[in-house]
């Protein structure tokens, strides 16, 4: 594992505001802009994923920034269609997003399957999206052994007939660790990512290009200690990012 060389990692942020933010809170990303155009910053990007009501006003006021910009939902069809209140991978694409999460523990607690996280997946991908592609077990299914099982499924079925994966990051985050401040143990932790990246082994189109992050609980004290594990190559903040302070202080603790 140790020959994992982390100096040549571009270290990936991204910022998944979730249901939070309005126009006021736009003003803080100024201090974010900065600290990406720092020399330091070239090799490593920051993703921001802003509800759908700010993705307009966040893409153009990073214009002229390294900062990237993504959605954090899609419908499952890219064509237009009678779908109240759905978004779609294409209108995504057309305002200028570059990055859509898909597979959010949320997002799958609120009705997704892995069928219909495939089938967003197999669309986004068309419209040349990115894909933040997460998953994750639940407390009741790591207390009944089953994370390995569970994850396997959600990467099969998830990322089946998946053609090329250049445009994939695959972000594990823990449904028990998100929002409750509780992070893996470190040993457990690079246990699970190994074996996220002997899964995907098998599927040589995801495996080729492989980037695996991790989201949860993240903070300013535990993300030094969770970049330095093997094959982490990023960290999906929710909470934390809300506040550029606290986004700024996680970044420049584990920037490498
Ligand atoms: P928290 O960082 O608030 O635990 O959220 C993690 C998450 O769900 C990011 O997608």
């Amino acid at each position: 594992i140790n020959s994992f060389n982390k100096t040549n990692v571009n270290m990936i942020y991204i910022a998944n505001w979730k249901m939070y933010g309005n126009l006021a809170d736009i003003k803080s990303l100024k201090n974010v802009i900065n600290l990406s155009n720092q020399k330091k910053f070239k090799k490593s990007k920051i993703i921001y994923c802003p509800p759908f009501t700010l993705l307009d006003v966040f893409i153009k006021k990073t214009k002229n920034s390294k900062i990237i910009i993504g959605a954090q939902n899609c419908h499952f069809t890219n064509s237009y269609g009678a779908f109240t209140g759905s978004i779609n991978s294409k209108m995504i694409k057309n305002i200028g997003a570059k990055y859509v999460i898909l597979g959010h523990s949320e997002c799958r607690q609120a009705g997704d399957t892995n069928t219909t996280i495939n089938k967003k997946i197999i669309s986004a991908l068309s419209e040349k999206l990115n894909i933040i592609f997460c998953i994750g077990e639940t407390l009741d299914e790591k207390k009944k052994g089953n994370t390995k099982k569970i994850l396997k499924k959600q990467i099969s079925i998830g990322l089946s007939k998946v053609k090329k994966n250049k445009n994939i990051l695959i972000a594990y985050e823990p449904r028990w660790a998100i929002g409750t401040g509780i992070t893996p143990r470190l040993q457990d932790l690079e246990k699970t990512i190994l074996e996220i990246k002997k899964i995907c082994k098998k599927m040589p189109n995801v495996y080729s290009n492989l980037k695996i992050l991790y989201g949860g609980s993240v903070n300013n004290e535990n993300s030094s200690q969770i970049v330095k594990i093997p094959f982490i190559q990023g960290l999906l903040i929710g909470k934390a990012s809300l506040n550029s302070k606290k986004f700024i202080d996680i970044i420049k603790k584990t920037i490498i």
